[in-house]
């Protein structure tokens, strides 16, 4: 979709723009200093709960987390709304509360923004933050013998599509919710901390179309382990009645040719994995020694995280 735009910048007219044009990620890099660099992202998307407070919070962690995914500290953000007229000013007043206290518990302030209005609500943040300019975590960089390390569980599109249909327990939905809403600030932090370079955020490609970014923009394979992934209360319940929303069946067609599965996982195994995921955690990967010191510092933080597989030569995924 940005092709034309690349067309029009070449990147050696704009050394100071460390991610951007060249390498997709998750958000762009402009080096200030030899210290500092800016992280700029938007992201704004239709309500996925019914409670529009939790709408509010999940966008902006969402909004957020593209910073955390580059291993910036955000501070600044911006609101952005499409809102109907008709919409009674308390909910509009609920979505962008739950934005701002989402946004003030990450340390960021909203700053301002912009409404139009729009049938259907949108909601979400630009967000400014800061990184090293040479300790940002990119999609590249991955290596065989890698682990990978995902720092939330799976199953939200699934989830809330049940939700939307009417169909989902409110105990599963009362989870999803509370994950989606987790910022992925502490997660970033320990990936800072153990000095991790490859990481992204698994959000509406799927855990497998997020993965393999990370595997053909680091020249490798992936072997992920289906045992070994989390995934919420009643996610596999809602996919063996096979309630996933669109974009799934978008992420298979787009992402399968890569991907090869034991012949052991269930159809509705392997959709899970191309299920979108809304505000979903860090996908990192860590040398041995390194995801040890991950691990220990995240038991310490009490950050949830799995080791669901590690990065091989294949150039493709294996699930087993
Ligand atoms: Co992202
Ligand atoms: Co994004």
């Amino acid at each position: 979709m940005l092709r034309p735009i690349q067309d029009l910048f070449q990147a050696s007219d704009f050394p100071n723009l460390l991610v951007g044009l060249d390498e997709p990620d998750d958000a762009a890099v402009w080096q200030l200093d030899d210290e500092k660099a800016i992280v700029v992202t938007t992201d704004f998307f239709t309500p996925v709960v019914d409670d529009p407070f939790d709408y509010g919070a999940i966008a902006a962690a969402n909004a957020l987390s593209d910073v955390y995914a580059m291993g910036g500290k955000p501070f600044l953000a911006l609101n952005i709304a499409a809102l109907p007229p008709d919409l009674p000013p308390e909910i509009l007043s609920e979505i962008l509360r739950g934005g701002a206290e989402k946004a003030r518990e990450a340390g960021v302030v909203i700053a301002g923004g912009h409404t139009i209005q729009d049938k259907e609500p949108k909601y979400g943040l630009v967000v400014i933050g800061l990184v090293h300019p040479q300790k940002f975590f990119r999609k590249s960089g991955a290596k065989p013998g890698d682990f990978l390390i995902l720092t939330k569980p799976l199953g939200f599109g699934t989830t809330t599509t049940a939700l939307k249909r009417g169909l989902a327990k409110s105990e599963h939905v009362f989870e999803a919710v509370q994950w989606m809403k987790k910022l992925n600030r502490q997660a970033s932090e320990i990936g800072q901390q153990v000095g991790l370079t490859t990481a992204t955020d698994i959000t509406g490609f799927s855990l497998l179309g997020h993965a393999w970014e990370i595997a053909s923009l680091s020249g490798v394979g992936l072997r992920l382990s289906f045992a070994d992934m989390p995934f919420i209360e009643g996610a596999k319940e809602y996919a063996a009645q096979y309630i996933f929303p669109g974009g799934a069946f978008d992420n298979r067609l787009f992402f399968q040719e890569h991907v090869r599965f034991d012949s052991r996982l269930a159809e509705a195994e392997m959709m899970l994995l191309f299920d979108p995921q809304t505000s979903g955690g860090l996908l990192l990967a860590a040398s041995p020694d390194k995801r040890q010191a991950f691990e220990q510092a995240a038991q310490t933080a009490q950050q949830p995280c799995w080791v669901i597989g590690e990065v091989t030569s294949s150039g493709r995924i294996e699930v087993e």
